[in-house]
């Protein structure tokens, strides 16, 4: 494998270290260190990326609390979607080329400055986006596509209820969902993201402390209440969704914040005819995160070239700030993508804040 790369006289240029955050010991923030780790060589099948960006997911902050363990095979480093550019190939990588400037779905190891990913996972950054900002589609994009449209089976003209409007995820979802002709229902947590939602393209959002999302589902579907929820809450979120749904409506469920369990009225189930079901990511196999993102390249990639569609970018930090990246997503006070950044260029997507040039968001 080595031998390919040589071929390309790639390996000069890539050292045999790299700068990257690993997870000391379970626990908070602190526990994410600047270290230095080998730079890791491709295997069959594997793209190396030198990484322009990183982008920080909620599974990070449970990775770092020792809550959710890499799967088998995959890094410890965590960091599960980088931008950048490819350096080196592994054998049988057919279809990408050293130099080719890529955004990719990993399961993990994406906190470094250069990182291995399936090239299956690998998707071009689109045309009109910025490299570092590319870091912040896919686990976003690959959640919301598979859960939204191919398990919810959303299409044009229908209504979906999203939770956590002001998320990484819930910012795509409202994006996307727009951009495909639904209708759009935003819950979040406070006014200002609940106008950021509305900004993005929800038809209204609902502070969900200050009212009853199921009310305001009701008076704006006229009783007749929604197509899909998804939902990234759970506990007691359950019988409240179903209470949502309209006849033939669905329920994905993509996270527990509340907890697992939760009251199902099986008698309104069969009688509204609904469908809870819900995914996880990140244990999927390659071949099948392979298939989303050829989705996503056919159905998608248009629409953020187009400019109708884009990743909302709270923030940035430098790589070795990534506990301070942290922090700000615990606090909540995020709305869309924190980025941890290797290259330093400015960003174009719309409203980014930057910490680069030392503001706090
Ligand atoms: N199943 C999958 O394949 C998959 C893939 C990726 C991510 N996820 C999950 O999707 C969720 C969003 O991920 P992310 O990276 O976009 O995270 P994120 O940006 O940190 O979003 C979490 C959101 O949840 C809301 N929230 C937190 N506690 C809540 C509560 N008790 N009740 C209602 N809302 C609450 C917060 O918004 P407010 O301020 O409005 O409360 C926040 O916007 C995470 O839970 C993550 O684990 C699932």
């Amino acid at each position: 494998m080595v031998q390919e790369v040589l071929k390309t006289g790639v390996p000069d240029t890539i050292p045999e270290t790299m700068a990257c955050v690993e997870i000391a010991a379970p626990g908070g923030p602190e526990a994410l260190r600047p270290a230095r780790r080998p730079v890791p060589r491709p295997g069959p099948g594997e793209v190396l990326i030198r990484v322009a960006a990183a982008g920080i997911n909620r599974p990070d902050v449970l990775q770092r609390q020792g809550k959710y363990p890499p799967p088998p095979g995959a890094s410890d480093l965590p960091g599960l979607e980088v931008s950048g550019t490819i350096v080196a190939l592994g054998a049988d990588v057919a279809d990408l080329g050293v130099g080719d400037a890529v955004c990719a779905l990993l399961a993990g190891g994406g906190y470094a400055e250069y990182c291995l990913a399936p090239a299956p996972q690998c998707l071009p950054v689109p045309a009109g986006l910025d490299l570092v900002s590319a870091a912040g589609l896919p686990e976003t994009f690959f959640t919301v596509w598979t859960n939204v449209f191919e398990r919810g089976r959303l299409v044009a003209g229908e209504t979906l209820l999203v939770h956590g409007g002001g998320s990484g995820i819930g910012t795509a979802a409202i994006a996307l969902a727009r951009a495909m002709g639904a209708r759009v229902i935003a819950t979040a947590g406070s006014a200002g993201k609940c106008a950021a939602c509305e900004r993005l393209g929800a038809e209204r959002a609902v502070n969900y402390r200050e009212e009853d999302f199921v009310a305001v589902v009701g008076q704006l579907t006229a009783g007749r209440g929604v197509d899909l929820v998804l939902d990234m809450v759970g506990g007691d979120y359950l019988p409240r969704n179903l209470a949502c749904l309209a006849p033939d409506g669905r329920l994905v469920q993509i996270a527990l914040l509340r907890g697992a369990h939760g009251e199902l009225d099986l008698g309104r189930l069969m009688r509204q005819r609904l469908t809870v079901t819900g995914s996880t990511l990140r244990v999927r196999p390659v071949e099948e995160k392979g298939r989303i993102a050829r989705a996503l390249c056919e159905r998608v990639w248009p629409l953020l070239a187009a400019g109708r569609v884009w990743p909302v970018i709270d923030s940035r930090f430098p790589l070795e700030q990534a506990a301070e990246a942290h922090r700000r997503m615990e606090s909540g006070a995020h709305f869309g993508k924190i980025l941890l950044s290797v290259d330093p260029r400015p960003l174009t997507t719309p409203g980014p804040s930057d910490n680069f040039g030392g503001r706090h968001p």
